[in-house]
């Protein structure tokens, strides 16, 4: 049977990402994508507006991937975070919970301290550190107390079409090579986390929902990766293996919002259900060799 879907934040990374993989699942159909050109989520009435038009095909399934992502930003603008992390979720809550409208939220390994040394599972207690794990938790609460059959899906490091830290990486090396930088890139080797392919949780997202998941869910690629790490592999699969990345420690660096040193995510809950996430390095490579990575000549086209 076809399900049909409404994705928000449809041009974010994780929105993008599920927009394309939906339309393409024979079972799956996207009835309305919408963003901030459209509309302004945690707006009420814009939000009972769009219901409304849907009414003759009403979507099975609402898609939270929306949020104010920039977590240092959110340091500064902390009203504007609450409104797209938290009033933002609420609403869609509502609108689907009258609707009879399972709603799908996204949210983040951020809402967890990351001193633990182990990594957490969906029950442990959150400890956020930053406005924007705050207002994420937040989001969390509201959607599991208004939406009832709600799946909230905790992801971490996304990376896919859009800004992310890869795509930074890259265009710094960019710089480099070209000789418009000088001085080795930096980046902090003790905070320590799982890079997430967009498109594995977008199909792991669609593949929860079919399977009928309620609750909390953490999805992420597998492995473990520092952002080091990660910088170090995006640069060695982009052809950017000369180039030395220095190591810093998260001290070392001057940022707005603190991180966690260690949010790894225990994703067996899902692995359980049967989500099977390929491992970071090889989402690396599939991201660099896809369209999300829009530089051709870094995918061995050009
Ligand atoms: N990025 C990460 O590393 C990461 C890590 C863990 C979890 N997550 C979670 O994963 C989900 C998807 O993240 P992402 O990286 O794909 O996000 P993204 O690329 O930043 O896209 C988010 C989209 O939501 C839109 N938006 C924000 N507030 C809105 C509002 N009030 N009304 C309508 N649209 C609004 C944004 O528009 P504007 O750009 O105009 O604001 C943007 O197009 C989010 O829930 C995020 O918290 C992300």
């Amino acid at each position: 049977m076809t399900s049909r879907w409404l994705v928000a934040g449809c041009r974010g990374q994780l929105g993008h990402a599920l927009v394309e993989r939906l339309t393409a699942h024979p079972d799956c159909e996207v009835v309305a994508a919408v963003d901030r050109e459209e509309l302004d989520l945690a707006d009420p009435q814009a939000v009972a507006t769009l219901f409304d038009g849907l009414a003759s095909n009403p979507p099975d399934v609402a898609v939270n991937a929306a949020a104010f992502t920039q977590v240092d930003r959110c340091e500064r603008e902390p009203e504007a975070a609450e409104r797209g992390n938290a009033i933002a979720p609420r609403v869609l809550a509502e609108a689907c919970e009258k609707c009879g409208i399972r709603l799908v939220h996204v949210s983040t390994d951020y809402v967890f301290s990351g001193d633990s040394k182990i990594a957490y599972r969906e029950h442990d207690e959150p400890g956020p550190r930053s406005v924007y794990g705050r207002t994420k938790l937040a989001g969390e609460e509201q959607v599991l107390t208004t939406a009832s059959d709600s799946l909230i899906v905790r992801t971490s490091w996304l990376f896919g079409r859009g800004r992310n830290f890869i795509a930074s990486i890259l265009a710094q090396a960019r710089e480099q090579r070209a000789g418009h930088a000088s001085g080795p890139l930096r980046v902090v080797d003790d905070q320590y986390g799982r890079p997430t392919y967009a498109h594995d949780l977008a199909e792991a997202i669609r593949y929860l929902v079919e399977r009928g998941a309620q609750g909390i869910y953490h999805v992420a690629n597998h492995g473990v990766a520092t952002w080091w790490e990660l910088a170090r592999e995006s640069l060695d699969a982009a052809g950017y293996e000369d180039l030395s990345v220095e190591r810093i420690r998260t001290d070392e660096l001057t940022v707005e919002a603190p991180r966690p040193l260690r949010s790894v995510l225990d994703c067996s809950k899902a692995e359980a259900l049967g989500v099977k996430m390929r491992n970071w390095r090889d989402a690396v490579g599939a991201y660099l060799a896809s369209s999300d990575y829009p530089i051709l000549e870094e995918r061995g086209i050009g």
